[in-house]
């Protein structure tokens, strides 16, 4: 079901100590109950943090996953490995993903795949980079990014997604979407669902938008009609502003 949602992406960022002290201090803040609040820290403090939550709302994330669930893949984490610690949501194509490790479409299928069968909760990333939105291709290549990575799944799975478009461009750099930009492209997400799904898959899924959403600029953009909350990077560490940026919603 469409929900309000706000979910801190850490990146290889935090030790277990720098884990305990940004989630302690976010647990002393008031934060809105609007708002569904995932944080995803790297593998090796999943756990820890898990635990640190657990008697809060908030919910933990992995930043990835590999797609087969046990054998000889060096280096990586299963969805039930991941589910034996706790957790149940795991962020899948990452534009960092995509462009530093090679996840490519079809690699995203698999992933999703494996996520569903575990009935794990996939925030599914997507979004241009700079020169496609300076072609005018930005539609397409989103379309084709869904297409070829989550279209796939059957209706009822949608209730287990979550969409984050992060146009690539505005990621890190402090450049964000306009409001109005961020809108447009939602409202094309929606529209292209209810095309190839329909209204109920359109209408219930939340869509994150994500790209240096900061205290500053998350009330503008979260106040879009088709904008559901945000994936949050750089500011997600740092427990006043990712407060502030929930808390956009009230
Ligand atoms: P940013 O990162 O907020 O630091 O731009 C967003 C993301 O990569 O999910």
């Amino acid at each position: 079901m469409r929900r309000n949602i706000v979910a801190g992406n850490w990146k290889m960022n935090c030790d277990i100590p720098q884990t305990y002290e940004l989630l302690d201090a976010l647990k002393e803040q008031d934060i809105t109950d609007e708002v569904s609040v995932i944080v995803a820290p790297p593998f090796t403090n999943l756990q820890s943090a898990n635990q640190a939550l657990l008697d809060t709302e908030i919910l933990v994330a992995a930043q990835n996953m590999h797609q087969e669930s046990t054998g000889a893949y060096t280096g990586e984490v299963s969805a039930t490995m991941l589910k034996s610690v706790g957790v149940e949501v795991v962020i899948l194509g990452h534009s960092e993903r995509r462009a530093i490790f090679g996840e490519t479409n079809a690699l995203l299928t698999a992933k999703v795949n494996a996520a569903l069968e575990n009935e794990m909760t996939i925030i599914f990333c997507f979004g241009e980079e700079l020169s496609d939105r300076k072609a005018g291709s930005h539609f397409d290549v989103v379309r084709q990014q869904l297409e070829e990575g989550i279209f796939h799944i059957e209706k009822e799975n949608w209730n287990n997604v979550i969409l984050a478009y992060e146009p690539v461009w505005a990621i890190g750099t402090g450049e964000t979407a306009t409001p109005d930009q961020a809108q447009e492209m939602h409202h094309f997400i929606r529209n292209t669902l209810a095309e190839v799904f329909d209204t109920d898959v359109s209408q219930d899924v939340s869509i994150l938008y994500g790209g240096s959403v900061k205290p500053g600029n998350a009330k503008e953009i979260f106040g879009k009609q088709d904008v559901d909350g945000g994936l949050i990077g750089g500011a997600a560490l740092n427990a006043a502003d990712f407060t502030a940026i929930i808390n956009a919603f009230e």
